[in-house]
């Protein structure tokens, strides 16, 4: 698991003095790869990002807290979850955004994908992620031309056929 927190300066914001949604995905995708790597204990690139949307404005002069961590390993790859609040003085956190992202794991020498070790889930919110990852992983796999829909099994049995 992964908290990474960031104060809002004025390089980091719109026009509007809002954060930037670019800023917060780059923040997202460091926030995930460092729970990636702490979990393989290797190298990680990104392959995928799942659906981003950004429900709340974040003010500049606001902390954000992105918390994170790896919900399930396919073989590879690791699908990681990512939570992002905005935190004003008082310490009040409200929550504006999540996203599931995938890494791959690299040898560090060769550069090619090798296994990652298996995550056990423990509470029964990491239990919900985890056996939701299958499914995600095949929408994602199909969305990317990398199964056909007729092999996505747990997908479809989603759909009840
Ligand atoms: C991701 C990458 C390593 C996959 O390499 P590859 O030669 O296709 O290797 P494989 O086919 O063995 O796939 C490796 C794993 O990635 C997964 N994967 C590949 N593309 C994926 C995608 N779009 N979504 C989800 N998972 C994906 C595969 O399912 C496989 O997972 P598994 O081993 O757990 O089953 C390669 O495409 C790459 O290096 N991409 C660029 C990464 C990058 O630069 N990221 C930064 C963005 S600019």
């Amino acid at each position: 698991m992964t908290v990474m927190t960031q104060l809002i300066l004025p390089n980091d914001t719109n026009h509007l003095g809002d954060l930037m949604g670019g800023t917060l995905m780059r923040w997202m995708d460091m926030a995930g790869a460092m729970a990636a790597m702490r979990h393989t204990n290797t190298p990680v690139v990104t392959a995928a990002v799942d659906h981003v949307s950004f429900q709340k404005g974040i003010p500049l002069g606001s902390m954000v807290v992105l918390e994170t961590f790896v919900t399930r390993v396919f073989r590879t790859s690791l699908e990681v979850f990512i939570e992002v609040y905005k935190e004003d003085l008082d310490g009040d956190r409200v929550k504006c955004n999540e996203a599931f992202l995938t890494f791959v794991a690299l040898d560090e020498a060769t550069r090619k994908p090798i296994p990652a070790p298996d995550v056990l889930p423990e509470t029964p919110r990491q239990k919900e992620l985890f056996d939701g990852a299958l499914r995600r992983r095949e929408l994602r796999l199909v969305m990317a031309g990398r199964m056909k829909p007729e092999e996505a099994g747990d997908l479809r049995k989603l759909f009840g056929n």
